[in-house]
């Protein structure tokens, strides 16, 4: 009889140490079979009675071990289950809205530059390139402003070397990689080049030591001033709109002849007179001319053959009078509230 007890008590010890299970269902099953009030442990300590006096003490060390091990089963499995519950939570919700990370935009000065390179490669002009670190020839001499040349002090410069031959500073204008285009190539020449210049000013909100301006130079037979304002009406209307009209008054700029500086109609006011054009109705955007016949020679083109008009563009001076920006500077701190109003146009 008592064998039996021990047996059976034998049995249920390895069951219960075999027992496995992922069910939360099923552990509680298993806990009321085994540790409930009516569970096989209470059933062992009840049989206590039949057994034999001298082994009672060894099969109640065999019930608790019973018990003990169905503890141990319940919490080790509860823990198990429980881990994997976290797991499930730590796998990320694809449904909670998230914090949108803004777009980024286009700088207004290359949406603004981006749109006159289109307007000029649309009427068959080809982008140029030239370098930012210049030579005092390109830069000056070639375009008709020797050294000593008072027409020199109209662009305070940044030298970078004085004393090599030849001196070495930063492009004060794009003209200068019109001069190496010149040197480079035979007419016919149609480019444009868009790029960044420096000039040595006191930086203020009209001024800064460096901006971005857009070249243009056609060279070819026959070139005339009318071929140049014909070009320039084309280039206002496709860039601030079609009822827009322009007005060359005379200038001086030491490579062109004649030189011209060109204002365009206000557009923000239709040419009623606003602060922006300073109540005149017109906005001075850029300098142009036809380029002096001693350039030409200078950069080996003859000039009894060929003539050719240039102008430059100023790109901070069209995108602020374009947004109505007041202060320069703002182009070039990057501040993302600034920048962050542009986020629509591309
Ligand atoms: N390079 C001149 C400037 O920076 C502009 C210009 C370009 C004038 C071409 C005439 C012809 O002021």
């Amino acid at each position: 009889m008592s064998q039996d007890l021990f047996k059976n008590a034998q049995e249920l010890l390895e069951k219960v140490q075999a027992f496995a299970t992922e069910s939360k269902d099923e552990l509680e099953r298993f806990r009321i079979d085994i540790l409930g009030s009516k569970g096989k442990v209470r059933q062992l300590f009840g049989g206590m009675k039949a057994i034999e006096a001298d082994k009672r003490k060894e099969f109640g060390q065999l019930a608790n071990a019973v018990k003990q091990a169905a503890e141990t089963k319940l919490s080790e499995i509860r823990e198990l289950i429980e881990d994997k519950a976290d797991e499930t939570i730590k796998v990320p919700d694809m449904f909670i809205p998230v914090n949108q990370q803004g777009m980024g935009s286009r700088h207004p000065l290359a949406v603004v530059m981006n749109q006159m390179i289109d307007i000029f490669t649309r009427i068959g002009f080809v982008i140029e390139e030239g370098p930012e670190i210049e030579t005092d020839w390109y830069n000056f001499t070639a375009l008709n402003t020797p050294e000593n040349h008072p027409a020199r002090d109209m662009q305070d410069t940044f030298y970078i070397n004085r004393m090599t031959d030849p001196a070495m500073l930063l492009r004060t204008h794009t003209s200068a990689a019109q001069s190496r285009v010149m040197k480079d190539r035979k007419p016919p020449i149609r480019i444009i080049v868009p790029g960044r210049v420096y000039r040595n000013e006191t930086i203020s909100a009209r001024a800064h030591c460096q901006f971005h301006q857009v070249e243009g130079l056609y060279i070819d037979e026959g070139v005339s001033f009318a071929d140049l304002k014909q070009t320039l009406l084309y280039f206002a209307r496709e860039m601030f709109g079609e009822h827009t009209n322009i007005q060359l008054r005379p200038s001086f700029f030491p490579f062109t002849e004649p030189s011209a500086e060109m204002d365009v109609s206000c557009f923000v006011c239709d040419a009623k007179g606003c602060a922006i054009c300073k109540h005149t109705g017109w906005v001075e955007i850029l300098g142009c001319g036809m380029v002096d016949p001693k350039v030409l020679e200078n950069c080996g083109i003859d000039s009894e053959k060929y003539t050719g008009f240039a102008f430059g563009i100023g790109i901070e001076r069209t995108t602020m009078l374009r947004y109505k920006v007041d202060d320069i500077r703002l182009m070039f701190e990057n501040d993302a509230r600034f920048l962050r109003q542009f986020s629509s146009t591309l």
